[in-house]
């Protein structure tokens, strides 16, 4: 079932978005017709998850395309770089953006008509959403085997940070796809979700989707990391990832760090499970990833209830750099990086 679930569906010349900001209370699909409102419900977090912004940013695209009469590089480029403002942090959504300016450019110099170009695009859409269950599979299988090895064949007690699953990947999931997989070989034993504050998706969308799957699980605030790895409550902690430099420097969901920190005192292993899609192998370190700001209502607030002193200041990082000094392994689809070996990833990334 959760292959077919899909947050991001593409019908009759329209996208559909699952409302992300309203689960799991709710389950709604929202109308999506322009470039705009794709770029809109991007930032506005309807739809989320490095993977799924990316795919979703194509068929905006698309869109963008449909409803033009004339085309040229320079229209092109000013509507990709338009989706590409929607979120700075997550390389997903520029890495599939200028993929659609690359069709874009080789269907201009061929003067084909615009309406096989939108054709050409939303097929391309569909075909990224398709293969990345293949991805996904690959990633969680290579994960399941480090497990095995390192751990051995007792039941595993695995933790996560943010949202992984489906709902920010589109199908199957990449650090929750690790744990999926490993649930249905029947060797998960418990999964701690963390709360992820300040935006819940821990709590909303990891344990929505660790529910669906009836696998067992225990939401934990972020402060509870050093009390629970300390008591030997966790084998190890899979985690999704952003953006990926080229030295493994890994910017994932704030509180990432933190938690990889807290791992390496207490030696549980650490891994980042991303497609390739997620690694920026034009940087050289994680100091040159800009950090997204979010409004700070997102932490004053809870659901439009205040929390905080009127005119109360916050200051909301969304995400954070874990350095790859603390990630025992990263996991893409095609293969196993160990960050402490210098230049293995460009390797890997590029093979
Ligand atoms: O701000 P979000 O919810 O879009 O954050 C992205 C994430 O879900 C995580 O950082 C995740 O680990 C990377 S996407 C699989």
């Amino acid at each position: 079932m959760m292959e077919t679930y899909r947050p991001i569906i593409w019908r009759d010349h329209k996208l559909f978005l699952l409302d992300q900001r309203l689960l799991p209370q709710e389950e709604k699909f929202i109308e999506i017709t322009t470039l705009s409102e794709t770029a809109r419900a991007i930032t506005d977090m309807i739809v989320r998850g490095a993977p799924c912004i990316g795919f979703t940013a194509i068929f905006g695209i698309a869109l963008w395309v449909k409803d033009q009469d004339y085309l040229d590089q320079s229209l092109c480029r000013k509507a990709c770089d338009e989706m590409i403002a929607a979120r700075p942090t997550a390389v997903n959504l520029s890495f599939e953006v200028n993929r659609c300016f690359n069709i874009m450019k080789e269907h201009l110099s061929q003067n084909l008509s615009i309406s096989d170009l939108y054709k050409k695009l939303i097929d391309f859409g569909e075909l990224q959403i398709h293969e990345s269950h293949e991805k996904n599979t690959t990633m969680a299988k290579i994960g399941f085997q480090e497990l095995s090895k390192t751990i051995g064949s007792r039941k595993w007690r695995l933790m996560t940070h943010c949202n992984t699953g489906f709902l920010a990947c589109g199908s199957l999931g990449t650090a929750l796809g690790v744990i999926s997989y490993a649930h249905k070989q029947g060797m998960v034993e418990h999964v701690i979700a963390d709360e992820t504050r300040p935006y819940m998706q821990g709590t909303r969308l990891t344990a929505f989707e660790l529910a669906k799957e009836n696998i067992p699980y225990s939401i934990a605030v972020e402060g509870a990391a050093s009390f629970l790895l300390s008591n030997k409550k966790v084998d190890a902690i899979f985690v999704g990832a952003d953006r990926i430099a080229r030295n493994g420097d890994t910017a994932n969901k704030v509180g990432t760090s933190t938690l990889a920190i807290v791992a390496k005192h207490y030696n549980i292993p650490f891994y980042v499970v991303a497609p390739v899609s997620s690694f920026d192998t034009s940087i050289s370190d994680g100091s040159l990833i800009e950090i997204e700001m979010r409004p700070i209502a997102e932490i004053t607030e809870l659901k439009g209830v205040r929390l905080a002193p009127i005119h109360a200041q916050a200051i909301n990082p969304s995400f954070d750099v874990t350095d790859h000094k603390l990630i025992t392994g990263i996991i893409c689809e095609k293969g196993f990086i160990n960050p402490a070996h210098k230049e293995e990833l460009y390797k890997v990334v590029n093979s």
